[in-house]
């Protein structure tokens, strides 16, 4: 089965053709990084602006790229939640005609469980149950996957994600937007030991995290450094940094993952990416008999492909959207609450 899909929740327009949940046959991705960067953050209705853009070209670009014609399409798939309202609006409404004009069925696919299914793209052999961490720019969350469209969330942060943390240490620091991957650069060459930083610990759920404490905790830091005339080492700040993050997610995900006993644990999502969280979990995951399962670099970030390969399990289990479908600003990846 093709399914031409689409992606539009933040700052990246994307467009891809999957085949079989499995399978990209094509993958294009147009960043908005130069646009907010001057920001130091994402602007809403400047991404809203930079979608609408770019959606029709990126997939005509993602049906040549592939090798096939409109008529070969077999179905369209889209985010519909969550994200940036406007953003993920400029999506819905898109695949809404196209699968309207194509006479194809369309599938509304949550953003989560499509970074989830960027694993089924790299690991064949990898089926739910499984546990997964996503960790991204605006989700942190342990999932328990108990099948291709039955989730339940184990815990999740109770204020900023993980990627919100390294974006606003970045900008502080004067490292750049979006910040997660500089920072995972520089922590490269730094001393993770070298500036004491918090773990968090929150009351009631053992999987729950935050990071708003790890992120104020950067931001004095910095404010203090510049008030007293004295300089960061940034690569060792960086590497504190990251170890913390590491610390939080890591431990949460294993022990999850552990208690769960399906003895696999996967990891999706923009701050999957990071090298020091990477080999930590490898590590952690090993030492408890667990095989781990990381979303391979190109599809940690969000994209389109991701969307297609949840989007054909969707399918599968019945999932459509019609003409009436809606874009969500905020929506949890548990199956009971998704509406279409
Ligand atoms: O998954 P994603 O592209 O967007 C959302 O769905 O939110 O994640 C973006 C986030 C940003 O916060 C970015 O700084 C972070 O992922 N990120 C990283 C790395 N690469 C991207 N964080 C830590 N280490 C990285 N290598």
């Amino acid at each position: 089965m093709i399914i031409l899909s689409i992606e539009s929740s933040c700052d990246e327009t994307a467009a891809a053709v999957t085949e079989n949940g499995r399978r990209v046959l094509s993958n294009e991705v147009n960043s908005q990084i130069p646009i907010h960067t001057v920001y130091g953050g994402v602007v809403p209705e400047l991404a809203s602006r930079s979608h609408i853009r770019a959606v029709q070209k990126l997939c005509d670009l993602a049906l040549a790229d592939a090798g096939i014609g409109r008529g070969d399409v077999d179905a369209v798939a889209v985010t519909y939640a969550p994200g940036l309202i406007g953003a993920v609006l400029v999506g819905v409404s898109f695949a809404k005609s196209a699968a309207l004009a194509l006479g194809k069925p369309l599938i509304p696919v949550h953003h989560i469980r499509g970074h989830v299914a960027a694993n089924y793209i790299a690991w064949p052999e990898l089926e739910p149950p499984f546990a997964c961490l996503v960790a991204s720019g605006g989700s942190s969350l342990i999932l328990d996957v108990r099948d291709y469209t039955d989730y339940r969330v184990l815990g999740s942060t109770r204020d900023d994600a993980a990627g919100e943390c390294f974006d606003k240490a970045a900008r502080v620091l004067g490292i750049g937007y979006p910040g997660g991957a500089q920072i995972d650069a520089l922590a490269r060459t730094g001393d993770p030991d070298r500036y004491p930083l918090p773990r968090s610990r929150v009351e009631g759920n053992p999987y729950d995290m935050s990071f708003s404490g790890l992120k104020t905790a950067v931001v004095n830091l910095a404010h203090n450094a510049r008030q007293s005339g004295q300089s960061l080492d940034l690569p060792d700040l960086a590497a504190s940094l990251c170890r913390a993050v590491s610390d939080t997610l890591v431990s949460r995900a294993a022990e999850a993952a552990s208690a769960l006993g399906y003895g696999k644990l996967a990891v999706a999502g923009g701050v999957a990416a990071n090298s020091v969280i990477r080999a930590a979990l490898t590590r952690e995951a090993e030492a408890r008999g667990l095989r781990t399962f990381l979303a391979p670099l190109e599809y940690c970030g969000d994209n389109a492909a991701m969307i297609g390969c949840q989007g054909y399990y969707e399918y599968l289990a019945g999932v459509r959207g019609s003409s009436s479908l809606n874009a969500y600003a905020t929506m949890s990846p548990d199956s009971r609450f998704c509406r279409f």
